[in-house]
């Protein structure tokens, strides 16, 4: 997402200079190209030197330093720039922006740039929330201004507050949402999408349950692949793996759960994805606490409900549905059935007789099946490109 971005960083006077230059070095690691400029308070933190090496680009840092007699350097940073970073952003930084000085490099670049600002302010409990701080952060937000709220926790002056500077991965994550929310052209712009991912657990007693060998990962994949293209992503999983801060995640564990949940955020759904292994059946009843061990044990198991087919049965026209048919034999067939049993718009039939593809692994071939076309095959690949190709016939779907 930051491949090819120019961004511009403007760094001000605080304590937490030092973790801008890991968050600089991050941006450039993913393929952003930097240009940095820093107020003379920020240089009593780090040496521009470091930035300077680091970014391997000269630091802008005084207004009047013009060695190039061809540009006026705060305007042709301002220009550049596809995004204005500032970061750390000092309380008497952002009160300048607030009030439309341009008194050094950084407030003149800022003042002049067209570029959307990202802004993560970092500084004492009490100054973030002093009254004229938070008055100054409401109108830079009301400007069109994206505005971090700060971490709590332990403070440079020895106690606990609100004010830290956040982590690296809440910024990158909340940077990619203002990036992708600047850009009106997304084809899912507008489209709310669930997607259910993993496989459910069916309590036997507390320590034992009933699953199948999904990981998640393709539905995962898909959230992200949906995310990417403007849509407003819920993710509802049983998977422990990691979702970035820009998507919704609901974590349940069960089929009844997954049900629910499904069932409540439907109706303001575009389209539902169950990507997830449901299962089939659950134990009637549910030991409240560990069974003992016994010779023989018969399980008595009780019917899911089937999440696709009861929202195929709810559906309203516009809405589009799409299923997963994870078989290991006459699987285009038995998509075919599916398709139409579970008044479904496309399945998505994988074979997971083969260990190279489908359940727990990385890559995965799919059959998508669908009403109006032919059978169409997506070739052996990572998950996260069978994602986008199955994301991609949504966005037809929608034209
Ligand atoms: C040790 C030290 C730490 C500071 N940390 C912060 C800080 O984290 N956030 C902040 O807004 N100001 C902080 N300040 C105060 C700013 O550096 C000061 O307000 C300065 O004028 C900001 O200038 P600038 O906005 O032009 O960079 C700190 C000052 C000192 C001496």
């Amino acid at each position: 997402m930051f491949k090819g971005k120019k961004i511009a960083l403007y760094v001000t006077g605080g304590i937490a200079v030092y973790k801008v230059v890991d968050l600089m070095r991050e941006l450039i690691k993913n393929g952003a190209e930097v240009r940095v400029a820093m107020t003379p308070s920020a240089c009593e933190f780090v040496s521009p030197l470091t930035f300077q090496v680091l970014s391997r680009h000269f630091i802008y840092l005084n207004t009047f330093e013009e060695n190039d007699p061809e540009v006026v350097n705060h305007i042709n940073i301002a220009d550049w720039s596809d995004l204005a970073l500032v970061a750390p952003a000092s309380a008497n930084t952002i009160a300048k922006l607030s009030a439309g000085l341009a008194d050094n490099f950084v407030t003149s670049a800022l003042l002049a740039t067209t570029a959307p600002v990202f802004i993560v302010p970092a500084m004492n409990a009490n100054m973030y929330k002093n009254t004229v701080t938070q008055e100054n952060i409401e109108k830079l937000k009301n400007r069109g201004h994206y505005v971090m709220t700060p971490d709590k926790g332990f403070l440079a002056e020895g106690y606990e507050g609100e004010g830290r500077f956040p982590e690296k991965t809440r910024i990158l994550d909340e940077l990619k949402l203002a990036m992708r929310d600047q850009d009106m052209r997304l084809p899912l712009k507008g489209k709310t999408i669930i997607i259910t991912a993993g496989g459910t657990k069916e309590r036997i007693d507390p320590v034992r349950f009933i699953s199948n060998d999904s990981s998640g990962k393709m539905g995962h994949a898909l959230a992200e692949a949906a995310w990417r293209q403007g849509a407003t992503v819920k993710l509802i999983t049983t998977s422990q793996l990691e979702t970035p801060g820009y998507i919704e995640r609901l974590a349940v564990e069960s089929a009844a759960e997954m049900y629910n949940e499904v069932h409540t955020l439907f109706k303001e759904a575009d389209a539902l994805v169950m990507a997830a292994a449901v299962s089939d059946y659950s134990p009637k009843n549910v030991e409240k606490k560990k069974m003992k061990k016994q010779n023989e044990l018969t399980l008595e198991l009780k019917k899911n409900p089937d999440i696709l087919m009861e929202m195929g049965r709810i559906k309203a026209p516009q809405q589009c549905l799409i299923g997963f048919a994870a078989e290991t034999d006459n699987i285009i067939e038995y998509a075919k059935e599916k398709l139409t049993a579970k008044h479904a718009d496309l399945i998505v039939a994988n074979d997971v007789g083969k260990t190279d593809r489908g359940f727990n692994v990385d890559s995965n071939e799919v059959t998508l099946v669908s009403h109006t076309d032919e059978p169409k095959v997506i070739s052996l690949q990572e998950k996260s490109k069978i994602a986008r190709e199955i994301i991609n016939w949504l966005i037809e779907y929608y034209n």
